[in-house]
């Protein structure tokens, strides 16, 4: 039996090729999760699985658009086929529409990124919640945004929206099912430099820039989204419900 706080866990995360999902299911393997990896990056998913096997955990890639509710609802029956139940969701998986403003963003991308970013979380919830429920609860972690609690001038009306849809869900969430033993939570992280935001953080400038907006005066790391996922993913969180956990430097409350 593996060792480490996730010891005996069985932890789904969307989103997982790349950037902070990756690092998350890093971290979870490292702490004794076993690890189902969920993404539309095949090759880099795959590659992936094959780090975390040869670092002595356990991972297995599925492709799964989370936009796509019958994607979903096979993907995790053949996870819980694979390992036999599900304790963790780890919500991670967007797309944003960048730099355009309300009036001209196209309807195709408002429907993309709500369809990635909150209908994805609400179909993977759904169809994970038989199986939590199964053992007895579980953790979901739905990762929202600081872009959720301040509108940026530089137009992700989409984004902002759907990350601030899934606090709400997550309020909801946690209410429904608490008395059942599933917590739901959200992490919110600030500024940290991925493929998604390399417009503004791909360069030394950009992330100068954001660092002066930001109290403790640093971009964040993965490993910053990693310690926070680890915690809430773990028993040690375990009378924590329905809480946003603000990763971000202090930049929300400025
Ligand atoms: N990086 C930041 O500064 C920042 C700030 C706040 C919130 N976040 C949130 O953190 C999470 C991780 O973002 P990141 O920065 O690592 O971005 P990223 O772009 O590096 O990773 C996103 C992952 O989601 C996957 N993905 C996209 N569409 C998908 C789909 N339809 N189905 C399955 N997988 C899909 C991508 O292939 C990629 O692996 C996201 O929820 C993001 O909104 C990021």
């Amino acid at each position: 039996m593996a060792e480490g706080r996730l010891a005996g866990k069985i932890a789904l995360v969307t989103g997982a090729a790349k950037g902070q999902g990756a690092a998350v299911s890093r971290r979870f393997a490292a702490e004794g999760a076993r690890l189902a990896l969920l993404d539309v990056l095949d090759d880099t998913g795959r590659e992936l699985a094959s780090a975390i096997e040869e670092d002595g955990g356990t991972a297995r890639y599925w492709h799964c658009d989370v936009g796509r509710a019958g994607d979903v609802e096979a993907t995790i029956g053949e996870v819980v086929a694979c390992f036999g139940g599900l304790d963790v969701l780890y919500n991670n998986a967007a797309v944003i529409a960048y730099g355009r403003r309300i009036g001209e963003l196209s309807t195709e991308d408002w429907e993309r990124t709500l369809a990635i970013n909150l209908n994805g979380p609400f179909f993977c919830t759904k169809f994970a919640l038989p199986h939590l429920l199964a053992r007895g609860g579980g953790s979901v972690i739905n990762v929202s945004s600081h872009g959720a609690f301040q509108a940026a001038p530089v137009g992700i009306a989409d984004y902002g929206t759907s990350k601030g849809g899934l606090v709400t869900f997550t309020h909801y969430l946690a209410s429904e099912y608490g008395r059942e033993g599933v917590r739901a939570n959200c992490i919110a992280p600030g500024p940290i430099p991925t493929d998604l935001n390399a417009l503004f953080l791909g360069t030394s400038e950009g992330r100068k820039a954001a660092a002066t907006m930001i109290p403790l005066g640093r971009v964040g790391d993965l490993e910053d989204i990693a310690n926070a996922a680890v915690f809430l993913a773990s028993d040690e969180s375990r009378w924590i419900t329905g809480t946003v956990l603000h990763v971000d430097g202090g930049i929300v409350i400025q």
